[in-house]
């Protein structure tokens, strides 16, 4: 139980990364804000489903992180449920696939609002509460190999988690008086409902898998494996840094 008795906020955790992590950070002890887009049938049904499996001490949050004053209403819930915050894991994202020279203002500020507005709104919100608790704190952001590798199509995608990339560099150094963590988790290709698309067609599948070192997708279960050495205290001297979760992904595509 790496993370007993910490309260732990997951970002967009009714599917995919983010419902892994949540169940993994429930397996090691921790209760867990469970957010999740308002508005979905689906994802309403699904974030309530974990909790029950998780216990009385699981809470389900609906906020939609590209809006400040849901985020807000949010910790003000975490607050006076735990009383506290001690990880945040910026995982909620979306992508849209679109050349650059038809992409919309409305479909840029969509992804910019989520993956890179999102995080830095939770993670202000996050941060302000963990320096006035005193005890430190983890920032985790579920960037993405595209922090770096170009994605032709998906231009904005790129930008947001590039612009995560500097954030969460900045963080480290500005938190770290308050011993709060900050690190990025880049995932390569993971079989997740993001990906589905992908995942049916086998041609394209077969594509994407080529690139990939290890031969296969990653689960979103090894992904949250990393984010919960990432949260525990194993990682108090951990920074600054991007884990790459990718199966050698980036290596490849480098190389050439
Ligand atoms: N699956 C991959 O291959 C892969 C690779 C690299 C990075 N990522 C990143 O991992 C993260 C999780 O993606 P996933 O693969 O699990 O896909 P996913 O689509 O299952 O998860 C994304 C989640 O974010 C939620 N979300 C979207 N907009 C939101 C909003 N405004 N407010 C709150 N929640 C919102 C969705 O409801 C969904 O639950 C994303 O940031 C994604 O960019 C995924």
């Amino acid at each position: 139980m790496r993370l007993k008795d910490k309260v732990a906020l997951v970002t967009g955790a009714s599917s995919g990364i983010g419902k892994a992590i949540a169940t993994r950070f429930a397996a090691e002890g921790a209760h867990v804000v469970v957010n999740y887009r308002p508005g979905g049938k689906i994802d309403t049904d699904a974030a309530q489903a974990e909790v029950a499996a998780f216990g009385p001490r699981a809470l389900a949050v609906a906020a939609d992180v590209s809006k400040r004053d849901d985020v807000q209403r949010m910790m003000d819930q975490v607050i006076s449920e735990f009383g506290r915050i001690d990880i945040a894991i910026n995982n909620a994202g979306i992508e849209i696939k679109k050349p650059f020279l038809e992409v919309g203002d409305d479909e840029w500020n969509r992804v910019i609002g989520v993956n890179l507005f999102g995080s830095y709104v939770v993670s202000q919100i996050c941060a302000r509460q963990m320096v006035k608790q005193g005890d430190g704190g983890k920032l985790i952001f579920i960037s993405s190999v595209h922090e770096d590798i170009p994605f032709p199509d998906y231009t904005a995608y790129c930008a947001s988690k590039g612009g995560v990339r500097m954030m969460m560099r900045n963080l480290s150094i500005e938190l770290a008086p308050y011993r709060i963590n900050v690190n990025n988790i880049a995932p390569g290709a993971i079989a997740t409902p993001i990906n589905q698309a992908v995942l049916d067609d086998p041609t394209a599948s077969k594509n994407a898998i080529g690139e990939i070192p290890w031969g296969r997708f990653g689960r979103p279960e090894e992904v949250a494996a990393v984010a919960a050495f990432l949260a525990s205290e194993d990682a108090d001297y951990v920074t600054g840094s991007t884990y790459y979760v990718d199966g050698g992904l980036t290596q490849q595509v480098t190389l050439y």
